[in-house]
């Protein structure tokens, strides 16, 4: 990677000098190198033949077929196992297609996430990431690997990997009673595995997005209890991050957004620091950079409702997407899978620092070695 670039920091802090008072208001403290090396390893997640959470998800995924059924309760087992702790739902939708005819097609959007445990509803505001799990209908048999099996099998392994952590952290506030709590120690997290994302023909504003149209506009309307510190589902999410096209060799990611791109530089700093500490398997590249034109994705209808949005998508202004782009080159074996840990590894520390996690997670064995030894010292 090498590709999360803070060139136009300056040309920002300029224009938006209110945003970086909002940043140092609501700081959290960054996640230490010793922390940044423990952060659990991919190990054998995103082996595209035996990998638990990513080899089911390489399968065709159109909705409302068996594939789709089958990934999606692949992610509900990894949840239910895995994640005891979190909340599922599925929020369902059906809609006419441009190759359906008269028949409506279903849309299930998978939802899991988890507040602490003292938080009512409509207390948490929640970190959301996301990715879509359909595939194309066309051409038959696209897996689309990249498009987007990589990038939510990312968000299962940072889910897992920051987990116990979040435990740790919510015992000890719970311990100490949480009177007075600030509204950030309320923060909880979300995943979004959206459905329906891909035309069924060509691209437009009817044929695309089905599940995040359908999702925005439901959560619009889904009310928390009167005088709760968030008004609505929709309300409560405090940054959308949307992972697409991720798992080809040398991304580069722009930032689109002036609102988040604070959110952006975090991410940029975490990457530089995590290669640094050598915890990145992928060769260094320089990205270009800047920010630009909007790309339509799922971020679209949640954006015009308002909600801050982190796009974090493969795009080049001169080479456009990946070469593997809604081609039958997009499977399995056209991934690069160091990136992908990479992206993997990357997406756990942002969430990890976001989720205030310092200090929660247990070193990693060469760390604990070296604190023994220190101890047996003094
Ligand atoms: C939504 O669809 C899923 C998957 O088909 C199903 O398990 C679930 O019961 C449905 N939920 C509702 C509220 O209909
Ligand atoms: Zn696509």
């Amino acid at each position: 990677m090498g590709v999360l670039s803070s060139s136009r920091r300056a040309l920002w802090h300029c224009a938006f000098p209110l945003l970086l008072l909002v940043v140092c208001s609501t700081a959290y403290s960054q996640l230490s190198d010793d922390t940044l090396r423990s952060l659990p390893k991919p190990g054998s997640d995103f082996d595209i033949h035996e990998g638990k959470i990513l080899s089911p998800i390489l399968q065709t995924r159109v909705p409302g077929t068996p594939g789709s059924t089958a990934v999606l309760n692949h992610f509900a087992s990894f949840f239910r196992t895995a994640l005891p702790d979190w909340t599922l739902e599925f929020q369902n939708s059906t809609a006419r297609t441009p190759v359906s005819g008269d028949k409506e097609v279903p849309f299930v959007n998978f939802i899991a996430y988890r507040d602490p445990p003292w938080a009512a509803q409509g207390d948490s505001g929640r970190l959301t990431l996301v990715a879509h799990y359909d595939s194309k209908l066309q051409p038959e048999g696209f897996i689309g690997a990249i498009d987007s099996a990589a990038p939510c099998a990312m968000i299962m392994h940072a889910m897992r990997s920051i987990d116990s952590a979040l435990t740790a952290k919510w015992n000890e506030i719970d311990a100490q009673g949480h009177a007075g709590l600030d509204i950030d120690e309320n923060t909880g997290i979300q995943v979004l595995f959206l459905d329906g994302e891909e035309a069924f023909k060509d691209w437009t504003a009817t044929d695309s997005l089905y599940g995040s149209r359908s999702l925005a506009e439901h959560w619009e309307q889904a009310y928390y209890p009167a005088m709760s510190p968030f008004r609505t589902q929709l309300s409560s999410i405090t940054l959308f991050v949307l992972l697409d096209l991720l798992g080809s060799k040398s991304p580069t990611i722009r930032s689109y957004f002036p609102t988040t791109h604070w959110a952006y530089q975090n991410m940029a700093r975490l990457e530089t620091r995590l290669r640094e500490l050598r915890q990145f398997k992928s060769a260094p590249d320089n990205g270009e950079g800047g920010g630009g034109c909007t790309i339509q994705d799922d971020h679209l209808p949640f954006l015009r409702r308002g909600v801050e949005v982190l796009h974090l998508i493969d795009f080049h202004t001169g080479k456009g997407f990946p070469d593997v782009w809604h081609t039958m080159d997009d499977d399995a074996e056209h991934l690069d899978i160091p990136t992908v840990e990479d992206w993997a590894t990357l997406v756990t520390a942002f969430a990890a620092e976001w989720m205030d996690l310092e200090g929660y997670f247990q070193p990693a064995p060469s760390a604990a070695a070296a604190l023994y030894s220190r101890k047996t010292e003094l």
